[in-house]
């Protein structure tokens, strides 16, 4: 532990924080999970889906742009911000058209779970059912913009891991989507199967070909274990 380890309050409890390291970084590596989903650990954070918001001297701020200092006192896991996680996960569900049994990501997929874990099971907001566009041009990878939840990970990976520019957003609002810089689609730009971009998505929107069902439903990711508990299991075995 450095000389500058500063100490933060989560929840009570005093968790040590590095220079550098974001709020949601210290919390990982205390072994207290941050709901998030645009967040990933290879990449810089994009701040878009606001699922980490905490609560940082009484205010509300995103945990994974947030930079850690000493005495910070954080709320995380309360009923209302749950209650306010729940609310962004429901509204993500319902812009969008997921059918989760019939989805290759089910089961690996970290909407889906942090539902689950939120204890999101039916929504109450009225599907919007919008018309989105499939793109399966590309000889070897997809995107099903029905369950994108504009994460912004595949333009960042594409970006930052990869030296590209495949991706980006377009349009405002509910008319908001996943783009790509190819006039004829995916097939048009220089993405590749080998890109890390190609395995960054948290749902099943953009996913590579013929991988589908390889691992049987039953044995993935969330099936047994819920989102998050990968990160807690570093506390409990401390
Ligand atoms: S992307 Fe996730 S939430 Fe959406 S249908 Fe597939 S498994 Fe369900
Ligand atoms: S395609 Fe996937 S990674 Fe890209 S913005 Fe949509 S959900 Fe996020
Ligand atoms: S994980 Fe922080 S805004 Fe999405």
């Amino acid at each position: 532990m450095s000389d500058e380890t500063m100490t933060i309050i989560i929840d009570g409890v005093e968790v040590a924080a590095q220079p550098g390291q974001t709020i949601l970084e210290a919390a990982d590596q205390a072994g207290v999970y941050i709901p998030r989903l645009c967040y990933h650990p290879d990449l810089p954070p994009g701040g878009h889906c606001r699922l980490c918001t905490v609560k940082v001297n009484g205010r509300p701020a995103s945990s994974c742009t947030f930079p850690a200092s000493d005495g910070l006192v954080i709320e995380n896991d309360t009923e209302e911000l749950n209650a306010f996680r729940r609310t962004i996960v429901e509204m993500l569900f319902v812009e969008g058209n997921h059918h989760c049994p019939s989805c290759e990501a089910s089961g690996d997929c970290e909407l889906q779970a942090m539902a689950y874990r939120l204890g999101l099971l039916t929504p109450t907001l009225p599907y919007l059912r919008q018309p989105r566009q499939l793109d399966a041009s590309h000889k070897d990878v997809y995107i099903d913009r029905d369950r994108c939840i504009l994460c912004g990970r595949c333009s960042r990976a594409s970006k930052v891991e990869d030296g590209k520019t495949v991706f980006g957003f377009e349009g405002r609002g509910i008319h908001k989507r996943i783009a790509v810089d190819g006039a004829k689609g995916l097939s048009d730009t220089d993405m590749s199967v080998a890109d890390e971009a190609a395995r960054i998505c948290p749902t099943g929107c953009l996913r590579v070909k013929r991988e589908g069902y390889r691992v049987p439903v039953g044995q993935r990711t969330y099936d047994h274990t819920p989102i998050g508990s990968d990160i807690e299991h570093k506390k409990a075995t401390r």
